[in-house]
């Protein structure tokens, strides 16, 4: 595995021989916007009893905690702007040529590459700006939401409790949503995973059936993962690193 150091030259991928690019981005895509990653130091889930918040086996006990946690993070990402790695990424979406293929997959769930103008992102883990019924019975589907509600909100269709619209631990991926990420990563000639520690399945799975393919699978993170099925670690943060990357600045 190559490490590269930001501190060293950064030369510019020459993007225009890949056909089929697949992004992975995490929490640490959005930590120059300002918003908190999950895990690490000041992590989200080092915080007081979050990962029981977020554990889907608690509801519906945790919903007020849940609401609690969600009202917080769509105010931080109401106040957050998407910073130069994301627009990075949605040049280089605006940019791909014809007969090439970018697919964006986040497990961010803060909206910020929508912001940063992306034409299409595959939200893996939902989004904290969407809501949703309860009652499986419920003829509702997820709408957009940005309230920041002080009480547990309830259906305006069915009176019963609303959630998030994200998918908390010992949730699955909805099937549609994992059968358009696989059939992309299927067909990947370059994978590149940006800012996230990569322990979380399935997503932390995506790199191995990458190399499996002989996809280039290329780590953008502050710290090395030190996951051999990456052939290249760019150490250092993604808003500096990208823009090199996709020959946006010149080292
Ligand atoms: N640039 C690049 N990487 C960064 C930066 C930065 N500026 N700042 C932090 N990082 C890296 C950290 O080193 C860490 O490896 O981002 C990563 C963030 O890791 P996590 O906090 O674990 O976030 P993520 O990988 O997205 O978590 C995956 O876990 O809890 C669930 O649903 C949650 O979607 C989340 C999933
Ligand atoms: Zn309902």
């Amino acid at each position: 595995m190559r490490t590269i150091r930001e501190t060293e030259t950064i030369r510019p991928l020459d993007l225009s021989r890949y056909r089929h690019l697949f992004l992975l981005t995490g929490a640490g895509i959005s930590a120059a916007s300002g918003l908190s990653t999950y895990r690490g130091p000041g992590g989200l889930w080092t915080q007081n009893d979050v990962a029981r918040i977020a554990d889907a086996r608690n509801l519906p006990d945790s919903l007020p905690d849940l609401w609690r946690l969600y009202r917080g993070r769509r105010e931080q990402a109401l106040r957050a702007e998407p910073n130069a790695a994301h627009h990075a990424i949605a040049t280089l979406q605006r940019n791909a040529s014809s007969g090439q293929t970018v697919t964006l997959v986040t497990q961010n769930v803060d909206g910020l590459h929508g912001r940063a103008g992306t034409p299409q992102v595959v939200e893996m883990h939902g989004s904290a700006f969407r809501s949703r019924c309860r009652d499986p019975r419920c003829p509702t589907v997820p709408f957009p939401d940005t309230n920041l509600y002080d009480e547990t909100p309830r259906c305006s269709v069915c009176g019963g409790y609303l959630r998030p619209d994200v998918v908390l631990f010992n949730e699955s991926i909805p099937r549609e949503i994992l059968g358009t990420i696989l059939r992309a990563l299927a067909s990947c000639d370059l994978f590149l995973a940006v800012g996230t520690s990569g322990v979380v399945a399935p997503a932390a799975e995506f790199v191995r059936g990458a190399a499996s393919i002989g996809a280039r699978t290329i780590n953008v993170n502050v710290e090395p993962s030190g996951n051999p099925a990456f052939g290249e670690e760019y150490v250092g943060p993604a808003e500096v690193v990208l823009p090199r990357l996709f020959g946006i600045v010149t080292s």
